[in-house]
Formats: structure tokens, C-alpha cells, sequence
């Protein structure tokens, strides 16, 4: 693991060619569908949208969505896709929360997806989505299982080799929230060099803070 921030700038406007991406973000998507009460009340907050690969694809199931994230490059994209689809109830946002810059609002929903292992601080990420939260709302992320490394190959950026599920939890009752709940959510399938195919599995957990 290097600690340098992975460069997400330069591979923003090819992201979604990626046929394993959007395999991952249609399951966690239908796992989202699954574990979570979408209603069209429901203000969400994708935090670390990317390109809005996730959440564009739930807009039509809740009432407003925001795409944070701390690459520029990566909003333009979903900003884009909002603007030529004509989405009204849809908006992006940069943050940057480890350097000052907060996500503002209040959400009943936060999702994320493959976000977690490029943050340092979980708690402190935990903490960030528990404040943005209105009373009784939900956050609802999916993450690799623990791996080995082999997952991305290069893993500047990469910060934490996938998590335990309980660790997680843990966490997450430390930062407040209840109600929490985990499922696999879809496994990608991956060529590694000198192993051959590997499976690696990714979670969904969902948790509640309280009313
Ligand atoms: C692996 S990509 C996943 C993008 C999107 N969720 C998807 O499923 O296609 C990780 C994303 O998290 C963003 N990110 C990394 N660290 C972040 C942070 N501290 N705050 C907000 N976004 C962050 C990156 O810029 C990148 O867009």
C-alpha cells in the first residue's frame, strides 16, 4: 500500500467503459434495491460518486441525488450526464473532507460504493456520514471483503486491503449508528498473474442513525 492518493483524474473519462465497473455498480445497485426502503421522499448522497455510475441508476426510485466526491474529473462526468439527460432532481458536489472541504446538506440516505479502501480514516469517514444524516436516516456501502492485495494490482492509494465485516460494524456502532446489517452484494472475477482466476467478494452494509 502506497499513501499517496490514487489518481482518479485521468481515468475519469474512461470509467465507465469498463465492463467489471458496471457489473459492480448494477449489483450493489440491485443489492441497494434489496436491503434498502427507496421512496421518492428520499434525499441520497453518493459519497465517492465517481461518474454516477451507482446512483444515476436509482434516481428514478428516490427524490433528489447528490454526487460527492473528490475528483473533479469525476464529477464533470456525472455532471455531464445530468445535464444531457435533463435530470432535474440530480446535482454534484466536491468534497474533500480530510483537507477542509465538507459535503453540505442533509441526506435520509448515504450510499457508496468502492470508496472505503481509498480513505485513511474510517471512523473518520464514519463520523462524516453520521453527521450528514438526518435523524433515523441510512448509509448503505459496499466494499471489497479482506483480500491479499491482488484486487487492483497497483495499490497506491489503496489503503486499506479490503475490510472485515465486523471491524466494520464495530465501527460504525462506535460512530453511533444501530440497525446494522451486512450481505454480499457481488463478486468479481479477476485474471492475477501467476494465480489465474480469483474471486473476490464485495459486501453491502447498511446501517441506521438512530432517531
Ligand atoms: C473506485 S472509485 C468508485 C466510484 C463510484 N462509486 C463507482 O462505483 O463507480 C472511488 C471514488 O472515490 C472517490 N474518492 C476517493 N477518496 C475520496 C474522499 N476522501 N472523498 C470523496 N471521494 C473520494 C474517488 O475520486 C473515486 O471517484
Amino acid at each position: 500500500m502506497k499513501q499517496e492518493r490514487r489518481d482518479f483524474e485521468s481515468v475519469a473519462a474512461r470509467w465507465d467503459s469498463n465492463p467489471g465497473r458496471v457489473k459492480i455498480a448494477n449489483e450493489v445497485a440491485a443489492t441497494i434495491r434489496r436491503e434498502v426502503a427507496l421512496s421518492p421522499q428520499m434525499d441520497v448522497l453518493d459519497y465517492g460518486s465517481g461518474t454516477g455510475l451507482l446512483s444515476l441508476q436509482l434516481l428514478p426510485q428516490i427524490g433528489s441525488l447528490c454526487g460527492a466526491d473528490s475528483s473533479p474529473a469525476m464529477l464533470e462526468v456525472m455532471a455531464n450526464k445530468i445535464a444531457s439527460q435533463n435530470l432535474p432532481n440530480a446535482t454534484t458536489q466536491f468534497v474533500d473532507f480530510e483537507n477542509g472541504a465538507h459535503a453540505t446538506g442533509s441526506y435520509d440516505l448515504i450510499i457508496s460504493s468502492m470508496v472505503t479502501h481509498h480513505v485513511p480514516d474510517t471512523a473518520a469517514l464514519f463520523a462524516e456520514w453520521f453527521r450528514l444524516l438526518n435523524q433515523g436516516g441510512q448509509v448503505a456501502f459496499a466494499d471489497l471483503d479482506s483480500e491479499d492485495g491482488a484486487f487492483h494490482g497497483d495499490n497506491t492509494g489503496v489503503f486499506h486491503l479490503g475490510f472485515d465485516r465486523a471491524h466494520l460494524k464495530q465501527l460504525l456502532q462506535e460512530a453511533g449508528f444501530t440497525e446494522v446489517q451486512d450481505s454480499t452484494a457481488t463478486s468479481v472475477s479477476k485474471e492475477v498473474e501467476g494465480q489465474g482466476q480469483r474471486e473476490f467478494p464485495i459486501f453491502l452494509i447498511v446501517a441506521r442513525k438512530p432517531q
